[in-house]
């Protein structure tokens, strides 16, 4: 029997609605404890509360976040809104003693996110952190062939996320766009623990990092008056970083790409892992399928195995086995972690991203800041 949990939004825009409808087929899961209902959503723009019509048991929408965080049929609140608004909303959450999905990058820059996680473990309340690719089959099975200990010396790991999305230069400027609204991070906030997420639940938190920040186009169409708006953050980042492995004495070349202005992708993650025995890739451009690196220790020749995992995923669905995934059900699976979680229920799910771990992100971000700057290694954390 599925336990209701009320559930508010703050925010109504792409992330918020994405949400309502991960709610709004929870049929699809079969073994999860609780059953999340949108009950209220907060929005500034009265046309992204309209959308919300459609959601019969969301009977409280309202341009106040503070009369949603008032209202008693609200147990957990998630927030999508831009970056500078995080930390102030995130600890008027935290007040009302409501838990709390929080979206990346959990404020707009580390301070503002060593300053929400305090409050967090302050509050006792449950608070994660939005960063759903890891619930992908593939991404699951790449995680735990690392952690196997069966890939020999690990040699490499990139972890990446690559958009096209700002190719386009006669795109409208949005605040994603803007150091003020998405932080002097940039890129790095928004893909960034997308990226990080993985790696630092291996516990392959980079000791030091080095740098190499792109801008896209200085300026983007104003969609309000069809003037020019400058667009000032970093557009693409790779991050060069040496990691320290618990299993072996040297240090590992990690590399974590993040960009906007990649040619040919729409939305692709993927993950590599090296090791002299063996090795693991996934993409999301190919959403069901694991590729294994094996070196037959006698004869010496080298395998590259495919294997198309299907709709294994780690909550269990009616969807059938052969089909493939994507971004809408590891949305779900990652609110199933969450809500699990939340109840003592988790068992051997994977959790989602904890405080800790959006901290650690920011770390390595600030880090990337100061190697940009003065085009030197910079130490993380
Ligand atoms: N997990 C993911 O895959 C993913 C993807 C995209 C964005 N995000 C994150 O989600 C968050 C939101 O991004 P988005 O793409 O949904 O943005 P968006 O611009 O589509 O939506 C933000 C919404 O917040 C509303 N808003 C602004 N100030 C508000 C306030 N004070 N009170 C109530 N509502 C307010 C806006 O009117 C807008 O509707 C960001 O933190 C972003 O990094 C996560």
């Amino acid at each position: 029997m599925h336990h209701p949990v009320n559930i508010g939004i703050i925010g109504g825009g792409l992330m918020g609605r994405e949400m309502a409808s991960a709610f709004a087929r929870w049929c699809a899961l079969l073994d999860v404890p609780a059953q999340p209902v949108l009950t209220a959503v907060a929005d500034l723009n009265p046309r992204a509360l309209d959308w919300f019509e459609r959601v019969p048991s969301a009977k409280l929408l309202t341009h106040d976040h503070q009369e949603l965080l008032a209202s008693p049929d609200v147990d957990v609140v998630y927030v999508a809104v831009p970056h500078q608004l995080h930390e102030e909303l995130y600890l008027d959450v935290l007040t009302a003693g409501k838990d709390l999905l929080a979206e990346k990058p959990f404020g707009i820059d580390l301070k503002a996110a060593r300053s929400i996680a305090a409050a967090a473990a302050e509050s006792g309340r449950f608070v994660r952190c939005s960063s759903e690719f890891p619930f992908y089959p593939g991404a699951q099975r790449a995680y735990q062939v690392a952690q196997s200990g069966t890939l020999g010396r690990i040699l490499e790991v990139v972890s990446a996320f690559h958009h096209s999305s700002d190719l386009d230069p006669t795109k409208p400027a949005n605040w994603k766009r803007q150091s003020k609204t998405c932080g002097e991070i940039g890129v790095l906030g928004d893909l960034g623990m997308h990226v990080c997420h993985l790696p630092l639940r291996l516990g392959w938190k980079p000791q030091s990092v080095y740098a190499q920040l792109q801008r896209g186009y200085p300026e983007r169409p104003n969609p309000l008056d069809g003037g020019m708006l400058v667009c000032d953050t970093w557009d693409n980042a790779l991050l060069h970083t040496w990691v320290h492995l618990d299993t072996q004495p040297d240090e590992v070349p990690m590399r974590l790409e993040m960009k906007r202005l990649a040619p040919g992708e729409t939305d692709t993650w993927f993950l590599e892992i090296l090791g002299t025995e063996g090795g693991v890739r996934f993409s999301t451009k190919e959403p069901k399928t694991l590729w294994l690196f094996e070196r037959d220790s006698g004869t010496g020749e080298q395998f590259w195995k495919k294997t198309d995992l299907g709709f294994q995923t780690p909550f269990k669905t009616v969807t059938g086995g052969i089909f493939e995934p994507g971004f809408p059900d590891v949305i779900q699976q990652m609110w199933a972690a969450y809500l699990s979680e939340r109840a003592g229920k988790l068992a051997d799910h994977f959790g989602c991203a904890t405080p800790g771990e959006a901290v650690a992100s920011q770390e390595i971000f600030a880090a990337a800041l100061e190697s940009q700057k003065n085009r030197v290694v910079a130490m993380v954390g």
